[in-house]
């Protein structure tokens, strides 16, 4: 590496260079015209945090549990596909950099290795994210897979039925690489192809007709648990734990599918209330920072995901890098959490944080150039 980066964005930097552009472009690239994706920094950039002073934070806990496993710090990686896009190594890097960190990975259905490979390289929780498929039968069939390997949970991505317009992958003519995982299925297609003219290969077999009862089916007709992905309304929190769901992840999938959406710190606080705490809720998108994770947390997420980040890391530094980047997460969460005067994570509260200026109760108007100065 050329130079040790200080922070994420950092590491983005060297994964910008070291990248063939089109993998750069289809990892950091969002759908038309990216507005959620700028959104979603600009708003966690914009809640500010109320430090409380002189509470005793020498014993300080980033520790939690998801689904009543316990994680290290409430920072878990999301299911992203293809991982060999950013190191030869691919999700077997990723998933041994989680376990040394102590958190959970969830391995992508579009994983460049198997679900097992990766299972057998794993040093620490796994869950693994399919879609509802048209094919009920391979619906279970992965799953199943799933539960043979060790995996803990069934991660069911909802927000990803239709196909994208991801503008940088059409210029690029962007092809995603085809997952082992689905080898064996008789598919005409197996990789994914952006370029608006051509077929959507795997992603035709994802069924855009699925409803919330083939959430309740799959709940009850396999044993591992199932958490929600792409939840941005509270009407669908609701819905997750009608249908027998034991979390969901507020996600607007990095902004990649549909454009203009809210950010998804911005959509939490309504799929907390509408939970109710019948399930857990966590958060992923734009996750950059300790201090955005305090803010999540401070908002009712159980814990948090990234995406991008650990391709940033891949790229620079395999699974020492992904390593890297959770540990600069869990030493940023710790000290924002000390200089908060919160030495846990139960402590964390929607007092600690505000998006209201003071100062704009006491000037309501603009002030007004005085023309006789
Ligand atoms: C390159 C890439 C591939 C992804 N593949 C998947 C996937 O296969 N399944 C899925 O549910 N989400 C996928 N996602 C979305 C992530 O799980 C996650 O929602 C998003 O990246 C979070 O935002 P962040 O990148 O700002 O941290 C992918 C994201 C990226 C960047």
């Amino acid at each position: 590496m050329p130079q040790q980066p200080v922070n994420i964005f950092e590491y983005e930097d060297i994964a910008r260079q070291k990248l063939e552009k089109g993998h750069y472009d289809f990892i950091a690239g969002a759908a038309t015209d990216e507005i959620t994706l700028r959104r979603t920094r600009a708003v966690l950039d914009s809640i500010m945090l109320r430090p409380k002073m002189l509470t005793d934070i020498s014993e300080r806990d980033t520790a939690t549990t998801v689904l009543g496993q316990p994680i290290s710090l409430p920072v878990m990686l999301d299911p992203a596909g293809n991982h060999e896009a950013a190191h030869p190594d691919a999700e077997l890097a990723t998933a041994r950099a989680a376990g040394a960190a102590g958190t959970l990975m969830i391995v992508s259905s579009h994983a460049a290795r198997t679900l097992e490979d990766v299972a057998a390289a794993a040093t620490g929780p796994l869950w693994f994210q399919q879609y509802l498929f048209k094919d009920r039968a391979l619906t279970l069939e992965m799953a199943g897979r799933a539960e043979e390997a060790g995996y803990s949970a069934l991660c069911i991505t909802v927000d990803a039925k239709i196909k994208p317009k991801r503008e940088r992958n059409i210029r690029n003519n962007y092809t995603g690489a085809p997952s082992p995982n689905y080898s064996q299925i008789d598919l005409t297609e197996h990789s994914w192809r952006f370029a608006a003219d051509a077929p959507a290969g795997v992603m035709d077999i994802r069924d855009p007709a699925a409803t919330w009862s083939d959430i309740d089916w799959l709940a009850a007709a396999q044993r591992l648990p199932v958490v929600i992905k792409g939840i941005m309304i509270g009407e669908d929190g609701r819905h997750a734990a009608d249908a027998g769901a034991k979390a969901v992840i507020v996600s607007n999938h990095g902004a990649r599918y549909l454009d203009t959406t809210l950010t998804t710190i911005e959509a939490l606080p309504e799929i907390v209330e509408a939970a109710d705490g019948r399930i857990e809720v966590y958060m992923d998108g734009g996750i950059r920072r300790g201090t955005d994770i305090v803010k999540a947390i401070a908002l009712g997420a159980r814990a948090v995901l990234i995406g991008r980040p650990l391709f940033w890391g891949l790229a620079a530094d395999g699974e020492n890098g992904v390593r890297a980047i959770l540990e600069m997460l869990r030493d940023e969460l710790d000290a924002t959490m000390g200089m908060c005067g919160r030495p846990t994570l139960s402590h964390i509260d929607r007092n600690i944080i505000t998006t209201t200026s003071p100062l704009q109760a006491m000037f309501p108007t603009q002030p007004q150039d005085n023309p006789r100065h």
